[in-house]
C-alpha cells in the first residue's frame, strides 16, 4: 500500500496587520460585534504589489525545507485559491516558474474555502496511483482583492496568506482518508459573481456577495456530517483524533465542530483570532502554525476539514 505522507509544512503571512480597530473607521461595525461573532481580531493584507504567486512562493519554499525536498524533485504542483493572479496562466504555473521545476504538471484547483482540502485529496490520489511521488500542495489567497470595503457582511471576515505542504509517497501512514463534496445548487448563497468580456465585467461587480446566517447553517450541518464520515469510514472514534485543524471562517462554527466530535477547544488549533478567513489558505496556515509551535507531533492523528463558496466542503484524516 501507498501512502501519501506530508513531508513538511509552510506558511506565510503579508507583513501588513489590521485590526478590527481599522475597519471601525471604514465601516459601520465594532470591535466587540466582530470578536463576538466571528471571534476575528485581526487579518492580515497584502500590500498593493503583492501577488498571490508571492504569498505562496514563500509557504512553498519553507514546505519545501522542512521536507528536504528541492524543487525539481518535485513531480505534481497543485494550487487551491479563489484569487488567481491572472485569469491564466495557472498561479501554479507561476509558481512552478519561480520555484525552477520543469515538466511536472502544475494546476489551480478552485473550490474556494475548500481548495486546500480538495487539492490535498487530488495529490493524495495521484500518490496513491503510482504516478507521482513528490507533490507540492498549496492554499493562497489575496482575498482582500475581491471584498468590497464599504460592506461590513464580509469585508470584516477575511484575510490574505499562503500555507503549503509536500507530500511524498510512503510506505507508512499517511493520508488515511479523504472526502470531498459540492452542492452547486446554493452556488448564489456565497458567491463573487462577474463574468469577464471584453475586458469589462459583466453580470456582478467582482466582490464576495454571502447570506451569511444561511452559509452558517449549511456550513455547520455540512461539516459535522464530514467529520463523521471519515471517522466512521476509518473506523474510529472522535477521541482517536488528536487534533481538529478546521477552516478558520468563524469561531462558532469551530466551536459547533468540536462540540460534535466532544473534543475539548485545546486540541483544536485556531488561528481565527489572528488570520481571519483566509480562505484556500486557512487550513495549510492552521497546520503549519501547529506544527512549528510543536503542539503537532510526527504519529498524530489530524483531522482537517473545510467549507466553501459552490458549496464545497471536504475532510482529511490523517497520520502526521
Ligand atoms: N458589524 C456590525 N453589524 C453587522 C456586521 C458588522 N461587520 N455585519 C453584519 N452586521 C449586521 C447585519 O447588517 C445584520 O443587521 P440587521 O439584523 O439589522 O439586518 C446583523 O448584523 C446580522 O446579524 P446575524 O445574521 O444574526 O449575524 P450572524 O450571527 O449570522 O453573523 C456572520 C454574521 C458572522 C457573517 C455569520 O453568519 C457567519 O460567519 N457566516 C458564515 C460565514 C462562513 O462560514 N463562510 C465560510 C465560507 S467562506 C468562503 O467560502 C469564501
Amino acid at each position: 500500500m501507498i501512502y501519501a505522507r506530508i513531508a513538511g509544512t509552510g506558511s506565510y503571512l503579508p507583513a501588513r496587520v489590521v485590526p478590527n480597530s481599522e475597519l471601525e473607521q471604514r465601516v459601520d461595525t465594532s470591535d466587540q460585534w466582530i470578536i463576538e461573532r466571528t471571534g476575528i481580531k485581526q487579518r492580515h493584507l497584502a500590500a498593493p504589489d503583492e501577488t498571490t504567486c508571492d504569498l505562496a512562493e514563500h509557504a512553498a519554499r519553507q514546505a519545501l525545507a522542512a521536507a528536504n525536498c528541492q524543487p525539481e524533485d518535485l513531480d505534481l504542483i497543485i494550487l487551491g485559491t479563489t484569487t488567481p493572479d491572472r485569469i491564466y496562466p495557472s498561479t501554479a504555473c507561476l509558481l512552478q516558474a519561480r520555484l525552477g521545476n520543469h515538466g511536472a504538471p502544475a494546476f489551480d484547483v478552485q473550490a474556494v474555502c475548500s481548495g486546500f482540502i480538495y487539492a490535498l485529496s487530488i495529490a493524495t490520489q495521484f500518490i496513491q496511483a503510482g504516478t507521482a511521488k513528490k507533490v507540492l500542495v498549496v492554499g493562497a489567497e489575496i482575498y482582500s482583492r475581491i471584498l468590497n470595503w464599504q460592506d461590513r457582511n464580509t469585508c470584516v471576515l477575511f484575510g490574505d496568506g499562503a500555507g503549503a505542504v509536500v507530500l511524498e509517497a510512503s510506505d507508512t501512514p499517511g493520508i488515511l482518508s479523504t472526502h470531498i463534496h459540492a452542492e452547486g445548487q446554493h452556488n448564489n448563497l456565497l458567491s463573487t459573481p462577474g463574468t469577464v468580456d471584453q475586458g469589462q465585467i459583466r453580470n456582478g461587480a467582482g466582490f464576495t456577495e454571502m447570506q451569511g446566517s444561511e452559509v452558517f447553517k449549511f456550513a455547520v450541518n455540512a461539516l459535522s456530517s464530514v467529520v463523521d464520515e471519515a471517522l466512521q469510514h476509518n473506523q474510529l472514534q472522535p477521541s482517536d483524533i488528536d487534533w481538529l485543524i478546521p477552516h478558520q471562517a468563524n469561531i462558532r462554527i469551530i466551536k459547533a465542530t468540536a462540540k460534535k466530535l466532544k473534543l475539548p477547544m485545546d486540541q483544536v488549533i485556531v488561528t481565527v483570532p489572528e488570520h481571519g478567513n483566509t480562505s484556500a489558505a486557512s487550513v495549510p496556515l492552521a497546520l503549519d502554525v501547529g506544527v512549528r509551535d510543536g503542539r503537532i507531533q510526527r504519529g498524530q492523528t489530524l483531522l482537517l476539514e473545510a467549507i466553501g463558496g459552490g458549496f464545497t466542503w471536504g475532510a482529511v484524516l490523517l497520520k502526521y
